[in-house]
């Protein structure tokens, strides 16, 4: 028999931060692909583009100081970290679950409850996004906002090509983990049960009696 149980994984700074990132994440990607082509879009404009761009990515950067001290000052740290045992094993079977074993009705290996919030490979994604590429993305749109502030040439090369080429390529990167992440959001108690749970805060779990 099984019995449902409700954890409440995401307190309500962690929900507000989420809404607003992900949306200006959304307008970023959508203004930042638009800005790539360099051509008028007939939807956009290009200056629009830029204001929208510009208005996001300033909101995400402010907007990341919440997630940073929240976790710093909160318990939803102990959820980022990392130990050394299985580093390489658990993410590993976890894919493995993902690839095959969630299609031949294996039972997930690394089931969630109060202590484990995310799986491995689910833990690991969201350190490189949330520790890696947006704070690069932050830190070079930083400095292509203010251009004068990026040295002039690094070994050679234009400091403002390098910084821009490191902000598409981070922005690619957190488009690609955004797919994913919404794909990976519907593989739950039902498809719905994930988006809900960012939305209400409440997680539920089945549990064996
Ligand atoms: C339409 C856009 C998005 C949707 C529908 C969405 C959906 C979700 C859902 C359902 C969860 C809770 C389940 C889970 O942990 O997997 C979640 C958590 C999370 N999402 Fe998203 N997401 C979106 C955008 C983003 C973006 C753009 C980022 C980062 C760049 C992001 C980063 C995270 C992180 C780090 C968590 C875990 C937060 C925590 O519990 O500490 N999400 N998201």
């Amino acid at each position: 028999m099984t019995e449902t149980q409700k954890i409440y994984f995401y307190p309500l700074w962690l929900r507000i931060w989420h809404g607003i990132n992900a949306l200006c994440i959304i307008l970023l990607i959508i203004t930042g692909i638009n800005l790539q082509s360099g051509s008028e879009n007939p939807l956009i404009g290009f200056n629009t583009c830029i204001n929208i761009h510009n208005v996001s990515g300033i909101t995400v950067t402010l907007n990341y100081l919440l997630f940073f001290f929240g976790n710093l000052f909160t318990n939803n740290k102990s959820f980022y970290i990392v130990k050394p045992k299985g580093f390489l094993k658990r993410p590993i079977k976890q894919a493995k679950y993902y690839a095959w074993g969630m299609f031949t009705g294996m039972s997930a290996p690394y089931p969630l409850s109060e202590k484990r919030k995310f799986n491995p490979l689910q833990k690991y994604f969201y350190i490189l996004v949330m520790y890696i590429a947006v704070p690069i993305v932050v830190v070079t749109g930083i400095g292509l906002f203010f251009p004068e502030i990026i040295i002039e040439k690094i070994y050679s090369i234009s400091g403002v090509s390098v910084t821009a080429v490191l902000h598409s390529a981070m922005g690619f990167f957190i488009s690609i983990f955004l797919v994913i992440h919404i794909y990976v959001s519907t593989i739950g108690k039902s498809p719905l049960d994930n988006f809900k749970s960012i939305i209400t805060g409440w997680h539920h779990i089945e549990k064996n009696k």
